[in-house]
């Protein structure tokens, strides 16, 4: 088995799986729900139930990342073999699944709270917050996939 074809192929479909999913759900579903539902309810139930089925497929892919990830870092040598982009990915990588267990333990729960309370103004400004900390989340995948790249082929220029 070629354990490094089989991670890198693991780690880039984990990463399009949830990268991709927030890129749709921010850039496109979150500002067309706005747009087309005036109500809170509405929009808020709609929006948790998203989120939530989201969370629960993305919790798989998560841990695929970070298994692959940290996998690779052994499968390199360990952390002292490190080049300077694969020390980019890891750091960079890692804080974005900080931001994602932040957003998932703090917003996410809060917006379920505020769901089950009916407190509909409260879950709209907890999703603006799963929302906007998922577009961080968005920036930092662009230096962390040029950094992938980098670390296999080099600088772009
Ligand atoms: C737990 C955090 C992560 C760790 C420890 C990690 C570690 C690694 C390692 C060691 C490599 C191999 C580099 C090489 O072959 O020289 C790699 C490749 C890569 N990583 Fe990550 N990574 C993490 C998260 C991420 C995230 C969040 C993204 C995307 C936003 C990402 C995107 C990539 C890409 C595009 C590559 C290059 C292609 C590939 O190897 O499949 N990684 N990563």
């Amino acid at each position: 088995m070629n354990w490094n074809a089989l991670a890198q192929f693991i780690h880039i479909l984990a990463v399009v799986l949830w990268i991709g999913g927030i890129v749709f759900m921010d850039g496109f579903l979150a500002p067309a729900l706005r747009r087309a539902m005036a109500q809170a309810e509405l929009r808020a139930r709609l929006l948790y139930v998203l989120f939530r089925n989201f969370f629960a497929a993305i919790w798989g892919a998560g841990a695929a990342l970070v298994v692959t990830g940290y996998g690779m870092v052994w499968l390199r040598g360990g952390f002292g073999a490190l080049s300077p982009a694969q020390w980019v990915m890891v750091i960079l990588g890692s804080a974005m699944v900080v931001l994602a267990l932040y957003i998932f333990f703090v917003p996410f729960l809060r917006m379920r709270a505020a769901v089950l309370r009916a407190d509909w103004g409260a879950a709209c400004t907890q999703a603006a917050q799963i929302r906007l900390l998922s577009t961080v989340n968005i920036v930092l995948a662009v230096p962390t996939i040029l950094s992938g790249v980098w670390a296999i082929f080099g600088p772009l220029a």
